[in-house]
């Protein structure tokens, strides 16, 4: 009988419970998939387990310890060591990540990650292998599940943000502290490790603009609603003639983009390129079995696949001042003229409108506009103008809106 596979496992909460459970109830399948049995060689938590003899005695890391630096330094000496790592860990890879690719490329062993980016939705696989040499124009996601459930939630019912907050952490779809998940962050590490595979550029979590949900109104979900617009926090990392961008902020989408149905704690990601057209795969992305699973194919993959290089040769620059398109919403005196004024500034800076809402009377007098794409400094120094007329009750608020549509 061969030697089983030994693997360290790093950490045991609800992903890395998961994963045990996995590993010892799918046995018969992982041994027929690598040739041999795979067991548990020893399991690392704060209160149990020592590192060093841990990854002596495994020829295999999976890391689902969470945090950067314990993490960081686990990883490395387990890649120094010449034992491949498996990780679910977005934040270790988007801010250590060149450094931890170039020691896995060093010692000439995998280091594999599926589960950072939207858990068990495979699109490190699709992006890396099945799309190694094509010519990536755009990837955008919906990476974060905890922010698409409350967008969804408050479209559905017009509930406000924070009501729909509470529900997402009664449900467990948001964490206690659900800071990086609301901010943009959590989404933003998922996008630069996405924008690196795409344009094999180094990014870091600090050159990721981000924006989260955290002012988005009620009101603006249901006058979109009559726009034909849905609204998703998007992470979008696009190539453009002199570098690239890589944001997250939350948008609206007209209802032929392929993200545009995407509802609840799911995640889906939409890659484009010439030569696949446009490609969208979706899937829960978070959830301690699921993200369990996306390990477990990793652990195969490194066993019975091809060693993938995450090399960073292009090393384009990241873009700040792009165009975009906007959703503006403006409380107005119901008065003559206040919508001539608003386009006039609009028109002057080179904006122009693709549609307009007026709705209200009195004190709740609303114009509500999509304009079309335009340079987001010229947006941004018209809406500031628009907000010191007299007319204005309160200052302007705004949303990008993403035009694209493909059906
Ligand atoms: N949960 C998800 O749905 C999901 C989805 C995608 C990716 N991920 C990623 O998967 C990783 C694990 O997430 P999780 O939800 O399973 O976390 P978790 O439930 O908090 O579990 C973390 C585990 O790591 C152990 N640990 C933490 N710091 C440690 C340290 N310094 N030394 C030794 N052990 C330590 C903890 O020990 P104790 O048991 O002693 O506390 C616990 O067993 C994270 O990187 C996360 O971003 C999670």
């Amino acid at each position: 009988m061969s030697e089983p596979l030994r693997i360290g496992l790093l950490g045991h909460g609800t992903v890395g419970g998961a994963f045990d459970e996995l590993v010892a109830g799918r046995g018969s399948a992982i041994e027929s998939a690598i040739g041999r049995p795979a067991e548990i060689s020893g399991v690392l938590t704060t209160s149990i387990g020592d590192f060093d003899e841990i990854l002596a005695a495994s020829d295999v890391i999976v890391e689902l310890m969470g945090g950067t630096d314990t993490a960081r330094d686990h990883v490395l000496s387990a890649l120094a060591a010449g034992k491949p790592v498996i990780t679910a860990n977005k934040m270790l890879l988007a801010q250590h990540g060149a450094e931890l690719f170039e020691a896995a490329e060093r010692a000439g062993v995998q280091l594999r990650f599926e589960a950072a980016v939207a858990a068990v939705v495979p699109v490190i696989r699709v992006v890396q292998e099945s799309f190694t040499a094509v010519d990536f124009t755009k990837v955008s996601g919906i990476v974060n599940g905890t922010t698409n459930f409350i967008l969804s939630e408050m479209a559905n019912t017009g509930a406000s943000y924070s009501d729909v907050l509470a529900k997402a952490q009664e449900l467990g779809y948001a964490e206690a502290d659900p800071t990086d998940d609301v901010n943009g962050a959590d989404a933003a590490a998922k996008m630069a490790i996405l924008a690196r595979l795409a344009f094999h550029t180094p990014v870091t979590l600090d050159q990721v603009d981000f924006e989260g949900i955290e002012s988005v109104q009620p009101d603006d979900l249901s006058y979109a609603k009559e726009l034909g617009l849905s609204l998703k926090l998007l992470g979008v990392a696009e190539r453009l003639p002199d570098g690239i961008t890589v944001r997250v902020f939350p948008c609206f989408l007209y209802s032929g983009h392929p993200l545009s149905p995407i509802e609840g704690p799911f995640n889906a990601v939409t890659v484009e390129a010439p030569e696949i057209t446009e490609v969208t795969i979706s899937g829960p992305g978070a959830g301690g079995l699921q993200t369990a699973a996306a390990v477990l194919g990793d652990l195969i993959s490194v066993v019975s696949g091809e060693a993938q290089t995450h090399s960073a040769h292009n090393d384009l620059p990241v873009l700040s001042d792009v165009s975009s398109s906007f959703y503006l919403h403006l409380e107005v005196a119901d008065e003559p003229g206040v919508l001539a004024e608003v386009a006039k500034i609009l028109s002057d800076s080179g904006i122009s409108v693709k549609s307009v809402v007026q709705r209200g009377i009195d004190d709740d007098a609303r114009l509500v506009m999509v304009v079309h794409q335009c340079p987001e400094s010229a947006f941004k120094k018209a809406t500031d103008e628009i907000a010191r007329l007299e007319s204005l009750r309160s200052p302007p608020r705004f949303i990008r809106v993403i035009e694209e549509q493909f059906v």
